[in-house]
């Protein structure tokens, strides 16, 4: 129950998701084109991230490209690309000097050899650094998450370093993307829309909730604030009952 408790006594999220959505939307509602939203939304990010420094909030992750967004029309999702490589490039020293970590998650095979050794300085550049991890999901899916971890396990099956019976949660979870932070306390939507788009479907089994109009180029501190206010309203009972919650809330962390 340490975990439990833990949990409970943090009012403030140690590990907080974006779905960062509604960028298009926002751009169309100005007679501009859909790239020009996403260029917006970088400066959406950026708050985000020092919001989350000057915070102390430890881990933040950023759903920047889905597993599904390959289906959009060819320019987008070369602008998307580009996008990507320029923001890379032009941030990275930026997030060094105030000792961000940067962690990209996802499938990263499809990406140009460029854009990977791009990711690869930046991750390698700020791997020590500890004031905040930023988790910038690209090309990522939640199933897909769930699917190389189950490959990785297969692999150790066939090795003979492993039974299929000794497989457990806690054993699949050390493979997933993120095993290293702190579980997913919070999850964020910008954009109206309620769904979770196959983001993080295994951590986010006992994440709170939390879904606002917003489009994504216009969220600042005070929405973020807004949904950090209703985290640390929210009962979180992890399958007790509120009673139990509220006792181990008053009891000291033992060990
Ligand atoms: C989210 O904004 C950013 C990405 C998916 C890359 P959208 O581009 O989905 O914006 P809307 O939902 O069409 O407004
Ligand atoms: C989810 O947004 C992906 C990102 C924010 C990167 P989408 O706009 O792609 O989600 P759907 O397609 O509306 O579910
Ligand atoms: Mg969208």
């Amino acid at each position: 129950m340490t975990e439990v408790q833990t949990a409970l006594q943090n009012a403030l999220p140690q590990h907080v998701a974006i779905i960062m959505d509604g960028n298009g939307r926002w751009a169309e509602r100005q007679g501009r084109p859909r790239v020009w939203g996403h260029k917006k939304g970088v400066d959406a990010v950026r708050r985000a991230v020092s919001f989350c420094r000057k915070l102390g909030i430890q881990s933040l992750t950023l759903f920047a490209f889905s597993s599904e967004n390959w289906r959009r029309p060819e320019d987008e999702v070369s602008g998307l690309m580009q996008l990507f490589l320029l923001v890379l490039q032009q941030e990275v020293k930026t997030l060094h000097k105030n000792n961000v970590r940067l962690n990209i998650i996802g499938d990263l095979s499809p990406f140009s050899d460029k854009l990977k050794q791009h990711i690869k300085e930046a991750q390698q550049l700020t791997a020590q650094n500890t004031a905040l991890t930023l988790n910038v999901a690209a090309n990522y899916g939640g199933r897909w998450d769930i699917v190389q971890a189950a490959q990785q396990l297969a692999q150790k099956v066939a090795d003979g370093a492993l039974t299929a019976t000794q497989i457990d949660e806690q054993m699949l979870s050390g493979c997933m993307q993120m095993h290293d932070q702190p579980e997913l306390d919070l999850m964020i939507r910008t954009g109206g829309d309620v769904r979770i788009s196959n983001f993080l479907l295994w951590q986010a089994a006992y994440a709170e909730l939390w879904f606002t109009e917003t489009l994504w180029p216009d969220f600042d501190d005070q929405v973020f604030s807004e949904a950090l206010a209703t985290y640390a309203s929210r009962e979180r009972r992890f399958g007790c009952t509120g009673a139990q919650i509220r006792e181990l809330a008053m009891r000291p962390i033992q060990g």
